[in-house]
């Protein structure tokens, strides 16, 4: 697995790290055990970064659980979604109680949900180091404006957008924002777009490639990693899956080289 810098918090992160969103959000002895065995797969094949949310169902507990005994060298980022203080600090407790622990690596504000509101909550925690760093996510590219304006003071560490190879509206100035500001960036739904979930899976498989074989890539899934993570602007993929094979697959193009221009051109061709 190779490691970049989460942007200015200078963190190494998995290039490939883990979404919980549906995978995670399990009830049960024996569901919980599956998310255990992805966990300690995705922790094998050198994740080392987990995100989720109080929105995510049970996810948060599941994850607090599964990783309880074996946060050493784990990140945990995870997000507050409401539209005043009173409330975000409600719910950031909460959060600590779920994800059984005392640090939270990475707080975000989910979809920009009152973030004028909620950021000085997030400042307070932050400068008592409860919570290490702070970031904004949305899945809506028509909200990148207003996200500019939330990355341009200077309180954030972090953004979370989507980028995939059937979305790259992030490319024209969200993420050269980004690296101006040095923020890190992690990539939503690299693998499906959020809401017409097998649609690009689809576009892309129906295409021979096979050039993509000289690079270490034998999959669909892979090829849109690879695509996402050639970015150079990304910090780290949050590819989920509820399969235990599927996590080796994934975060085996977090080993690779990034692809050359040329054959990200090609793939983008491809659509
Ligand atoms: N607003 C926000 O902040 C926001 C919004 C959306 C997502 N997120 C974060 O981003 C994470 C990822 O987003 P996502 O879960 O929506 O999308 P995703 O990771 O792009 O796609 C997940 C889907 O892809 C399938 N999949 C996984 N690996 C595959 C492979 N190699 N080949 C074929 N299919 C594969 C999974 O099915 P199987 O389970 O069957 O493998 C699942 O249906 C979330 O878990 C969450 O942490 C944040």
């Amino acid at each position: 697995m190779h490691y970049r810098s989460l942007g200015r918090t200078g963190i190494p992160v998995s290039t490939v790290a883990m979404g919980t969103w549906q995978s995670f959000d399990v009830r049960g002895e024996r569901a919980v055990q599956h998310v255990r065995q992805l966990v300690t797969e995705a922790l094998r094949c050198g994740v080392n970064l987990f995100d989720t949310a109080p929105m995510y169902g049970q996810a948060e507990e599941v994850l607090g659980t599964v990783l309880r005994g074996r946060r050493e060298g784990v990140l945990i980022a995870t997000k507050v979604l409401q539209s005043d203080a009173a409330s975000a600090r409600r719910q950031i407790e909460q959060s600590f109680r779920k994800l059984q622990t005392d640090v939270i690596d990475l707080m975000q504000i989910h979809n920009m949900a009152g973030w004028q509101q909620v950021t000085p909550v997030l400042e307070d925690y932050k400068a008592r180091g409860t919570l290490r760093w702070l970031g904004i996510t949305d899945y809506r590219t028509g909200m990148f404006p207003e996200m500019m304006r939330a990355m341009r003071t200077g309180v954030f560490d972090t953004i979370q957008i989507p980028y995939n190879l059937g979305d790259r509206e992030a490319e024209r100035a969200i993420l050269p924002l980004a690296a101006e500001l040095n923020l890190g960036v992690l990539v939503m739904t690299p693998l499906c777009p959020i809401f017409d979930r097998s649609r690009l899976l689809r576009a892309v498989g129906r295409h021979d490639m096979s050039f993509l074989e000289a690079y270490g890539i034998r999959t669909a899934g892979q090829a849109l990693l690879a695509y996402a993570a050639a970015n150079p602007h990304v910090s780290s993929l949050l590819p989920a899956t509820s399969r235990l094979e599927r996590v080796a697959e994934n975060t085996a193009v977090g080993a690779l080289p990034r692809l050359p221009p040329d054959i990200v051109r090609r793939l983008e061709a491809l659509l």
